[in-house]
């Protein structure tokens, strides 16, 4: 049987800590009923300590939304996990995440402190949130550079005092995936108990390699992902949840099941965009506006004969009506007679020269030809046919 990989989407949380793209409650509850229809398992609604609204969106979103489980973040620290879990007392499936840094760096700069007073705080964080719901993670903040022996240590102690998910955060970006698939590899081969919890990837994008090590974390036996739309985040974002899906998707070589609906993808993406405030780069992977055009003759004539010659995803699998063929100067006669036919046009062979020539003569001076001029040629050309 193939495995269950678990989707946690934290663009309610890690996404929306981009500055200028806060949300409001109302616009949050729309969201994150998108994020359900979507299919995702479990949806990190806030840091409930952290603001009043923050609070009341956590509450309002476990009202809202009832199929995935609802999460909420705190540090580890009992005023957090009170108000934590004061938050998601609406939620049907309640998760607390709470946790502390282990990397060096960390434990000397942040908290003055040291390797052993780190995970008695995090052993105590865990077994104080445990009081109030049974499914609580932990995360090892910077586990990317914290040394694998000591974050095995941390690990085990967690899963010993009942955490049931290990989140192991590349926080900072900085790890090559066949180091990080190591690291969890290592977890999986060294930590007592360590097939009592699920690991979790947790990866942000400062070196472009956020998705390549959650794919690598998965390689080396992480079973939950967490994820952005558009792979929103602060600096340069965390993992995007449509690149994870359509990778699982396109590469059968993983057996492995998530419960998204790869189809709802697209408009989630705009959604999230529109609502934050956020554009989508237009070479982004999956979503961006160039995602599935093809401008280049070559590449447009291929497209038409076949679509995989030269695209490895149906666009109508993520949401997308049609791959666009974007006319331009590059553009071969097979596109322009492809967009006039699904403009309802069809032109005989000599007709079809005559408006392919003006074609040329307007895309050498037009960046893009649009709906209209195609029109516009093929009525000019019909009307002189008249003459
Ligand atoms: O990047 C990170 O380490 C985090 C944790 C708070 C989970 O976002
Ligand atoms: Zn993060």
């Amino acid at each position: 049987m193939s495995d269950r990989l678990f989707i946690f989407d934290t663009t309610l949380r890690d996404g929306e800590q981009v500055p200028g793209c806060q949300l409001n409650t109302v616009e949050k509850i729309q969201v994150a009923k998108a994020l359900e229809a979507l299919g995702v398992d479990i949806i990190e609604a806030g840091f409930p300590i952290s603001s009043p609204g923050d609070f009341n969106s956590v509450i309002e979103i476990s009202k809202a939304v009832t199929w995935p489980t609802i999460c909420a973040l705190t540090r580890a620290v009992e005023k957090d996990i009170d108000v934590a879990f004061e938050a998601l007392k609406y939620a049907k499936h309640k998760r607390i995440h709470t946790g502390i840094g282990t990397s060096d760096s960390h434990i000397k700069y942040k908290f003055n402190s040291n390797r052993e007073e780190i995970i008695e705080r995090a052993v105590a964080a865990v077994k104080y949130a445990k009081k109030y719901v049974e499914d609580v993670e932990f995360y090892a903040e910077d586990a990317g550079r914290t040394d694998n022996e000591y974050l095995a240590r941390v690990v085990e102690a967690v899963i010993k005092a009942g955490a049931t998910v290990v989140n192991i955060p590349d926080t900072t970006g900085y790890c090559l995936p066949s180091e990080y698939e190591a690291k969890i590899r290592f977890l999986k081969e060294n930590v007592k108990g360590i097939d009592n919890a699920i690991i979790s990837t947790h990866c942000h994008n400062d070196l472009g390699m956020a998705t390549a090590n959650t794919i690598a974390g998965i390689i080396g036996g992480a079973r939950q992902v967490e994820v952005t739309i558009n792979g929103i985040g602060e600096r340069a974002g965390n993992t995007a949840l449509e690149e994870v899906a359509m990778i699982l998707k396109s590469h059968h070589e993983f057996d492995i099941q998530t419960n998204i609906n790869t189809q709802k993808i697209y408009p989630i993406s705009r959604m999230v965009s529109s609502l934050m405030n956020m554009p989508v780069q237009p070479n982004k992977a999956i979503v961006g506006r160039n995602a599935f055009a093809h401008s280049s003759g070559i590449h447009q004539d291929g497209v038409i004969k076949n679509m995989q010659t030269y695209e490895i995803i149906n666009p109508q699998d993520v949401g997308i009506n049609d791959n666009s063929i974007v006319l331009t100067a590059r553009s071969g006669r097979a596109a322009l007679k492809h967009r006039l036919s699904a403009l309802g046009i069809e032109l005989e062979k000599e007709k079809l020269d005559q408006v392919y020539e003006e074609f040329l003569k307007l895309a050498d001076r037009k960046k893009d030809i649009n709906d209209d001029d195609i029109l516009m040629l093929a009525g000019a050309e019909r009307s002189k046919n008249k003459r």
